[in-house]
C-alpha cells in the first residue's frame, strides 16, 4: 500500500528512465535494483485490446516503428525495438505488456499505473487493468493515476480499496483539478500536480484534507531538496538514485 512506502516516496518515472529506455522491462528492473520505492508506468490499449505499456499515443519517439498504438495489434508492437533509440546496449528491448511487467516486478515493487486512455476516455482500459491486477493478486501493490477522471472513477468502482492519484494538467489548464471540483469528481487520496504548481501552501492544504501530494517530474537536486523540506509525500523522478541521495541528505 502507498501508506507503507517511505515518506517522501521515490517513484521511478517510466522506470529508471535516466538510465534505461522508458517504460521497458529493463527500466523497471533497474528501478528495483536501484532501490526505488515504486515505479510509474503508462498503460493503454492497443488495436486488439491488449494492455500495452508506452507513454505516447504513437510509437515513433520510443521505437523503430510508426503509427498509433490504438491502430497496431499486439503482434506488430511486439516486433518493435524500443531500446535502440536510447542506447545500442538496449537494442531489441521490446515494448512490454502490463502482464509482462506484473510478471517481472509485480511482487518486488509498488506500481503506480497511469491510465493513459486520453484518446479514448471511455474505453475498457480500467476494466482490463483491474482484471489483470486481480489475476496477479497485486491489489496491495498498485495504485492508479490519471488525468482522466472517468478512468479513475471506473477503477475506483472496480477496485474501491485501491488508492487514486489525480494528475492535474500544468498551470491554468489544471486549476479545476486542483480545486474542490477535482475532489468532487474523483475520490482521490493524492493530488499529482506538475512540479511548477507545487507550493508549500498547496501541500499543507492537501494534508489538512487528509490527502497526499506526489509531484512530477523532479530531476533537479535543488527541486528535490525543496520539495522534501516542504513535506511532499512523493516525487516521480527519472533518476531514483539521485533522489535517494538527496532524500538522505535532507533527512540527516
Ligand atoms: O505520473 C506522473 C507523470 O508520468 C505524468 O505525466 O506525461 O509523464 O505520463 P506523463
Ligand atoms: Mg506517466
Amino acid at each position: 500500500m502507498v501508506m507503507n512506502l517511505p515518506r517522501p516516496a521515490i517513484f521511478a518515472h517510466r522506470g529508471a528512465s535516466a538510465y534505461a529506455p522508458e517504460n521497458t522491462l529493463a527500466a523497471f528492473k533497474l528501478a528495483v535494483d536501484q532501490g526505488a520505492d515504486a515505479i510509474e508506468l503508462d498503460a493503454k490499449l492497443c488495436a486488439d485490446g491488449q494492455i500495452i505499456v508506452i507513454h505516447d499515443q504513437t510509437v515513433e519517439r520510443t521505437s523503430n516503428g510508426a503509427g498509433k498504438v490504438a491502430d497496431l495489434p499486439l503482434s506488430a508492437l511486439q516486433e518493435l525495438d524500443a531500446g535502440s533509440w536510447f542506447g545500442l546496449e538496449f537494442k531489441g528491448e521490446p515494448i512490454p505488456t502490463l502482464d509482462e511487467v506484473f510478471e517481472a516486478v509485480g511482487q518486488k515493487i509498488f506500481i503506480n499505473i497511469e491510465l493513459t486512455n486520453y484518446a479514448s476516455p471511455r474505453d475498457l482500459l480500467p476494466d482490463k487493468v483491474a482484471e489483470l491486477i486481480k489475476r496477479h493478486n497485486l491489489q496491495s501493490q498498485v495504485m492508479f493515476s490519471s488525468f482522466n477522471p472517468l478512468a479513475l472513477r471506473r477503477a475506483h468502482k472496480l477496485l474501491p480499496e485501491n488508492f487514486l492519484g489525480l494528475l492535474t494538467p500544468a498551470g491554468i489548464a489544471g486549476v479545476w483539478a486542483r480545486s474542490w471540483l477535482g475532489s468532487c469528481l474523483v475520490p482521490y487520496g493524492a493530488l499529482h500536480p506538475e512540479l511548477k504548481d507545487v507550493t508549500v501552501k498547496l501541500i499543507a492544504r492537501q494534508h489538512t484534507r487528509g490527502r497526499r501530494v506526489h509531484t512530477w517530474t523532479v530531476n533537479i537536486p535543488e527541486d528535490m531538496a525543496q520539495l522534501f523540506q516542504w513535506g511532499v509525500d512523493g516525487i516521480f523522478t527519472d533518476d531514483p538514485l539521485l533522489a535517494q541521495k538527496i532524500r538522505g541528505e535532507v533527512q540527516v
